[in-house]
């Protein structure tokens, strides 16, 4: 498709879909001409919460409630939590260490991302485990699962605006724009979207990575010999099995693209994960090369809306999986494994992973 029809509407879904690196970066940057907010519904349950956060905003009041978060996320601020998660890392590798059989997702790559990140929001460590369930409802589209995250956040904004501590959701309530709060349903949208960005795309990173290490044993091999290797592997991860397959726009304008013209209003699909695999920016696209340079894969999106959270996704990555070389040498995928897809259009992974 992206070599024959690198633009096309589907006929079946109405959906036009973007496969080549060039239009797809377009489409994730060009704010203008494809809107992240356009056609969004909004209503009570997690899943139209979402449209009131900043991934389906546009500029300006993008950047404005983007300012809000920023604080939380820069690299200084989430080199700060390093040693938290290296402690967290331990923790859940102790257990399973010697144990000789795991699955890598349940016990080790989905805890790590949704533990920092509800330590972060401030959530109590009781409540932790409905948010698998929540998240991969949200993910998934069911609307009850989505419904019982917002009733969940609603109560706790409720009880932060009473007994405010120096969480983050905490400082969302406090801030002001304008001169104005934000209201429930921004600091909902804000809530769910970083639990739901937390949750799913890290453990997948996680999972993908090792699932990478599969496809090219000898990659395992070298980065287990040069650490150093590290950093390039959590990148061509990104690139070669991107964890977010895809992201949605409208066209807010008619908009020429790769021969065609998407007329205004329609709904977009940039699809990253075939940008990512694009030979006219990668030559060699099917081979996982953790030395590849450059490697301006888009698995982070492009522009304005750029991922909040990549340097705490590539910190946690880079502190979880220096860790699994160290502690689980001679790590491999069960050969009995039978690996199911998580049924998404958007988030690419495996339900489980056995190892
Ligand atoms: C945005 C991917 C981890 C928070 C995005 C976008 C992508 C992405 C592709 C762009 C969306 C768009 O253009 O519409 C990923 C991947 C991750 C990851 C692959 C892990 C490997 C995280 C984490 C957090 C996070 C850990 C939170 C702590 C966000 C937020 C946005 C975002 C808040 C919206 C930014 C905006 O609209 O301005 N992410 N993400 N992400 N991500 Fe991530």
């Amino acid at each position: 498709l992206r070599e024959q029809s690198p633009v096309m509407r589907d006929p079946k879904s109405g959906l036009w879909m973007v496969f080549g690196y060039d239009d797809v970066q377009r489409t994730l940057s060009d704010w203008k001409a494809f809107s992240s907010e356009r056609g969004r519904p909004r209503g009570e349950n997690a899943q139209t919460a979402l449209s009131s956060s900043i991934i389906s905003t546009d500029p300006p009041r993008h950047r404005q409630l983007r300012s809000l978060v920023e604080q939380a996320f820069t690299p200084r601020q989430v080199r700060a939590l390093e040693p938290r998660i290296a402690q967290l890392v331990d923790e859940l590798l102790s257990p399973v260490q010697g144990a000789g059989r795991m699955d890598f997702i349940r016990d080790f790559a989905y805890p790590l991302p949704v533990i920092v990140i509800a330590e972060i929001l401030g959530i109590p460590a009781t409540d932790r485990d409905a948010f698998k369930r929540w998240s991969d409802a949200v993910v998934t589209g069911d609307p009850s699962g989505s419904r019982e995250m917002g009733a969940y956040f609603a109560r706790l904004i409720e009880q932060r605006r009473a007994d405010p501590g120096d969480d983050l959701i905490s400082g969302l309530i406090a801030a002001q724009l304008d001169g104005e709060h934000l209201d429930t349903q921004e600091l909902l949208g804000f809530c769910i979207l970083l639990l739901v960005a937390g949750n799913e795309t890290t453990t997948n990173l996680l999972a993908n990575t090792l699932l990478c290490w599969q496809d090219a044993p000898e990659a395992y091999d070298r980065v287990r010999a040069d650490r150093t290797l590290l950093p390039g592997t959590i990148e061509e991860s990104l690139r070669y099995r991107s964890p977010v397959q895809s992201m949605y726009r409208v066209a807010a304008q008619d908009v020429e693209l790769g021969g065609q013209t998407i007329p205004e209003g329609s709904p977009v699909l940039a699809w990253i994960g075939s940008a990512n695999r694009d030979p006219a920016q990668f030559p060699e696209p099917g081979t996982f090369d953790p030395a590849r340079t450059p490697n301006r894969h888009l698995a982070f999106g492009n522009g304005v809306h750029f991922c909040l959270g990549a340097p705490l996704a590539r910190l946690e990555a880079s502190v979880a999986l220096n860790a699994v070389l160290d502690r689980l040498p001679d790590l491999r995928v069960a050969l009995d494994a039978s690996l199911d897809a998580i049924p998404s259009q958007i988030v690419y992974g495996v339900k489980a992973l056995p190892v």
